[in-house]
């Protein structure tokens, strides 16, 4: 994972997808979901607290977000999530993962069970849909960047749950200039933002016409345990 605390701040403060996220739980599931919840690959915690900072959540993440505000009810654990207990997950009824399937999808059998362990009632889940500028752009990079592990529609592989409702929305990522969107489309690819895969990134955005901003479609999820 190239993905540090810094340039996860940096992507967000780019773009609003985080708010869109977060005013879609806010508005459509707050009434829905049950406390407990975790955030799974929380990262700033940010969509909680906006989303629900009266409900108890646990905001786990391996790296230090420590720097970035909670709400009173939550706390963050760092610690990889495939080694934290249930009772340090607090016990979830619900699990929120944002963008962080594609980090959790290496081993499937290790991923269903921490699904099967946690059992929770139900789950919001926030994935970029792969069509368009951002379906090409991860084409192109995949024999590019050999280690390359952008944010793919991972489907929940555990059939234990019904996918109940869903939202879509489109969220813009806006930059200074080509090399700015170069290193920002790099992020969504999670690849080292070296000044050669910049050069390689700044080509493929010159070749869709693109300079100051990249613009792809967004679903929210929202899963129950039957
Ligand atoms: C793309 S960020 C998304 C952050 C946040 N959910 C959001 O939408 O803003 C993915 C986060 O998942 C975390 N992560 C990845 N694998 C993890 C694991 N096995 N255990 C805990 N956190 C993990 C990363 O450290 C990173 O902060």
């Amino acid at each position: 994972m190239k993905l540090t605390p810094e340039s996860l701040d940096a992507f967000k403060r780019a773009c609003t997808e985080n708010e869109d996220i977060a005013e879609i739980m806010r508005t459509h599931a707050l009434n829905w979901l049950e406390a407990p919840v975790a955030d799974i690959g929380a990262g700033r915690g940010d969509i909680a607290l906006r989303a629900f900072p009266t409900l108890e959540c646990v905001l786990i993440d391996r790296l230090d977000f420590a720097q970035f505000p909670i709400a009173t009810p939550h706390r963050r654990l760092r610690r990889d999530v495939f080694e934290a207990t249930v009772g340090d997950l607090g016990h979830p009824r619900t699990l929120l993962m944002s963008h962080v399937l594609q980090y959790l999808d290496d081993d499937e059998d290790a991923l269903r069970a921490l699904l099967a362990r946690v059992n929770a009632a139900k789950l919001l889940v926030a994935s970029n849909i792969n069509v368009g500028v951002l379906g090409r752009l991860i084409r192109w990079s995949t024999p590019v960047f050999p280690d390359t592990n952008p944010e793919v529609d991972v489907p929940l592989i555990d059939e234990r749950y019904d996918c109940v409702r869903t939202w879509q929305f489109t969220t813009s990522i806006h930059a200074g200039g080509r090399t700015e969107l170069a290193s920002r489309a790099l992020h969504l690819l999670d690849v080292q933002t070296t000044r050669e895969n910049i050069d390689l990134a700044s080509h493929f955005l010159a070749d869709e016409g693109l300079e100051r901003s990249l613009t792809f479609n967004q679903e929210v999820r929202a899963y129950e345990r039957r």
